[in-house]
């Protein structure tokens, strides 16, 4: 969308735009009592309360103008989640409702609900009354303390800490990312509030478009609402952020694991075209050993923007291409649109008339908007009918040995709405989708699923057209539970400084949101890069879990070898360090499908208690031993790295330094200040041409002890499988644990075993080769797996 500008009109910003719900608004009033099942419903003056208690501190809180049993079923949370009988008391002054540790009160006086969880705190509450609403809009205010922090909202501009502005969930084609820019493509109606008593998350689960405004007219307080007569919270008691993201990440589920290739370095451009440029860029990456595993097809590779169709003057053979590249060692991604070009002649046009799979205006007719195409119309994705539909027209890009889908503009955008602010730039208020087992509605109440549908349904053709293999969908648009089915990149971004900046909390926060598969275009999307931004953005986003570079069609070009030998030399081993750490990198997506664990992480993840780091947005963790201080201003060769507290290993000299403190890193161009936080082991591998070969062979771990003495001590896994296939979740898998142990006696003693918790992938290594860091002598060794103590390698000697 590097056409289109703004030409100086003034863009609507949040400044102009404020919560539309009034502070002052009617509160609701006195209560009574009754049950069904395990939901106690709360009869209030304006509407009603449900009240549901979940296992593991979640209580679900549904508020309505009219009778809140009465919800739809959600996009975002999985199943039916179990729910628990409460225990019920009636005080003078409140209704009081616990289960598992956690009591909500009721107040009849003013309405207002609070959580109280033992022995007694007061973690979450509704300021004057259950819920405040005025015409169009309902919400809650939630008191806000001085301590409080607030993290999560999914894909937004600003900093780490979300406090001091409104944030909208309007899932937007918004290419213009001013630092208040908002609302993007993505809505995530997560906010983790942090206090001295732990996190609670406050989770909305609401399709339509809803608010967050955090503390920006009043300091201390946080209004949550929504465009709709009913909405429906879920507040997670935690002790700290990581307890939120996990019970968060259960009920809206977990990143399937990807395959392996999707985590190596992805290669785009708006666009490569014809074939003999895809083949040209394949081919100068081996040429120059830059390792690569995906090239992007964008638009171009289509019939006149048909999705679903090859075109037949520049992609003649899109077969022959997929197993050229494929000898190569790189796979081939394609973009789908959803817009489907109105042409009586075109088989997806055709059998989508046929099928009733388009969204319709209240008129009944089918609505026709506008897309790279010329007009189309938009699939009605909430339907389940056209979702399959859509999973069977994928057919001509598998059998052409497609390896993953690029889902874009499915917020959805369409260019015959309103140019200059990007909220409208998308269907009208009239037009109509009719989910499964409801009547007609209006797509604007399912807005911000538009993506989301689109990608169940992608998810559901690799499940259709490769059952064995994993799938890898990447989305533009999403909500909360997209996770389950693709990974995301945040849009058009530029190559801006500012931008390069932006990338570090908005990935950090979509990963404390349920999105730890997350990344921006390296390079910048629209605008030209220069040598040296573009040498510092490789660097950086070599450590972002979702890593790809991408550019528009005016830029200068944006490949690894564009910007000069220096730069080439630079991007080449970052790219290649990437690699190395692929080991290390595919642990933590092991752990992020099995727990939602963040693949990268504020340092507030792992240092709740230090203020330092409350809304540190320069600094991030990858897993939990390697910190990243990415350099972000063009000149600057040094820059200042906060370490918190305990031993830190500087990763290139080896230097070992205490924290807290403040350190000055040496940062010419081809160097990344990057640090290991002690005790630590890393897998590290040799870097190959793809991750699938790099990952074949045994990696080495890195031994950072630090000074400290302890008994034997996980620091980590090792996953092996075959990368690829759904195997693994029928055992096909091999899991060990590295333990570490240091004794300061006479001599040095620094112990390491390898112990096997699965077993199940005969090609896991027989053997690692050891190195010792901090010692005076980098030792090299090896030890082989076995039950806890076996196959223990060990080192005596002097520090
Ligand atoms: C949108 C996408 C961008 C893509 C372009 C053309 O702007 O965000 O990534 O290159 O459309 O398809």
């Amino acid at each position: 969308m590097q056409n289109r500008t703004h030409e100086g009109r003034p863009l609507p910003s949040e400044a102009t735009r404020r919560l539309p719900i009034e502070k002052d608004a009617r509160f609701a009033g006195a209560v009574e009592h009754t049950e069904s099942g395990r939901t106690s419903f709360v009869s209030l003056a304006y509407g009603s309360a449900a009240l549901r208690f979940l296992p593991g501190g979640i209580v679900r809180l549904t508020l309505s103008r009219g009778d809140a049993r009465e919800t739809e079923p959600s996009f975002a949370v999985l199943g039916e989640p179990e729910t628990l009988p409460p225990e019920v008391e009636e005080a003078g002054s409140f209704l009081g409702l616990s289960a598992e540790g956690v009591t909500a009160r009721v107040y009849y006086e003013s309405g207002s609900i609070e959580l109280i969880q033992e022995p007694g705190d007061t973690r979450f509450e509704t300021r004057g009354g259950a819920f405040v609403f005025d015409d169009t809009v309902m919400g809650v205010h939630i008191p806000l303390g001085g301590e409080d922090r607030v993290y999560g909202l999914g894909e937004k501009t600003g900093s780490l800490d979300k406090r001091g502005r409104v944030y909208e969930m309007w899932n937007s084609d918004e290419p213009t990312h001013f630092p208040t820019q908002d609302p993007l493509y993505c809505s995530i109606p997560l906010a983790i509030r942090t206090d001295p008593r732990g996190a609670v998350g406050i989770f909305l689960d609401e399709p339509a478009r809803s608010w967050f405004e955090v503390g920006k007219e009043d300091p201390e307080t946080m209004s949550v609402a929504a465009s709709s007569s009913t909405i429906d919270l879920y507040i997670i008691l935690a002790d700290q952020l990581s307890g939120v993201v996990e019970r968060y990440s259960a009920l809206t589920g977990r990143m399937p694991l990807p395959p392996v290739w999707a985590l190596g370095f992805q290669q785009s451009r708006y666009s490569y075209f014809p074939d003999s440029r895809v083949r040209e860029v394949a081919q100068t990456m081996r040429d120059k050993e830059i390792p690569c595993d995906v090239v992007y097809l964008d638009i171009d590779y289509m019939d006149e923007c048909r999705v679903f169709t090859w075109s037949s003057a520049s992609f003649p053979d899109p077969l022959r291409l997929s197993r050229e590249l494929a000898e190569l060692g790189m796979r081939m991604v394609t973009i789908v649109d959803p817009g489907v070009k109105l042409d009586p002649e075109y088989h997806a046009y055709q059998s989508g008339m046929a099928g009733d799979h388009f969204c319709r205006r209240a008129t009944g007719e089918v609505y026709e908007g506008a897309v790279w195409a010329g007009r189309s119309a938009f699939p009605d994705f909430t339907r389940s009918e056209t979702r399959a539909w859509w999973a069977e027209l994928h057919k001509v890009l598998f059998e052409n040995g497609v390896a993953g889908i690029w889902n874009d503009m499915n917020e959805p955008a369409d260019f015959s709405g309103e140019f200059y602010y990007r909220p409208d730039f998308t269907p009208p208020e009239d037009v109509t989708v009719h989910p499964d087992g409801l009547g007609r509605r209006g797509l604007e109440r399912y807005h911000n699923v538009y993506g989301h549908t689109m990608c169940e349904a992608t998810a559901s053709a690799f499940e259709r057209f490769q059952p064995h293999r994993r799938p890898f969908v990447l989305t533009r648009a999403a909500y909360a539970g997209t996770q389950r089915y693709a990974a995301v990149w945040t849009g058009d971004n530029h190559s801006w400084w500012e931008h390069l900046s932006m990338m570090i909390p908005m990935v950090l926060n979509m990963g404390l949101s349920g999105f730890p598969f997350t990344g921006a275009d390296a390079g910048g999307f629209q605008a030209d890069a220069t040598p040296e931004l573009y040498a510092r953005w490789i660097q950086a986003a070599a450590f972002m879990p979702f890593f790809r570079a991408h550019s528009a069609r005016d830029t200068v070009a944006h490949e690894p070898w564009s910007f000069g030998s220096e730069v080439e030399h630079i991007a080449r081993y970052y790219i290649g360090l990437r690699y190395s750490l692929l080991p290390y990198l595919y642990t933590q997506f092991h752990d992020a499908s099995a727990h939602g664990t963040p693949v990268v992480r504020p340092l507030v993840w792992h240092y709740p208690e230090d203020r330092r780091v409350w809304n540190l947005n320069d600094e991030f963790f990858l897993g939990p031993d390697m910190l990243v201080a990415p350099v972000l201003s063009p000149g600057a060769r040094a820059r200042s790295v906060y370490l918190p507290e305990g031993e830190w290993y500087d990763f290139w000299s080896g230097e070992l330094l205490v924290g807290p403190t403040d350190v000055v890193a040496r940062a010419p161009l081809d160097t990344l200040p990057l640090f290991v936080r002690a005790p630590a082991a890393l897998a590290i591998a040799t870097a190959k041409r793809n991750a699938e070969e790099t990952l074949a062979e045994a990696p080495r771990l890195h031994i950072y002890p630090g000074t400290g003495e302890f008994r034997p001590r996980s620091v980590g896994l090792l996953v092996h499988d075959d990368g690829l296939s759904l195997d693994y979740r029928g055992g096909a898998r091999t899991v060990r644990e590295i333990l570490l142990s240091v004794e300061n006696g006479e001599k040095w003693r620094v112990g390491c075993a390898v112990s096997e918790l699965q077993s199940g992938f005969e090609a896991a290594p027989s053997a690692y080769d050891v190195i010792l860091h901090g010692a005076q002598v980098m030792e090299s060794s090896s030890v082989r797996p076995g039950s806890r103590g076996a196959g223990e390698w060990t080192w005596l000697g002097a520090k």
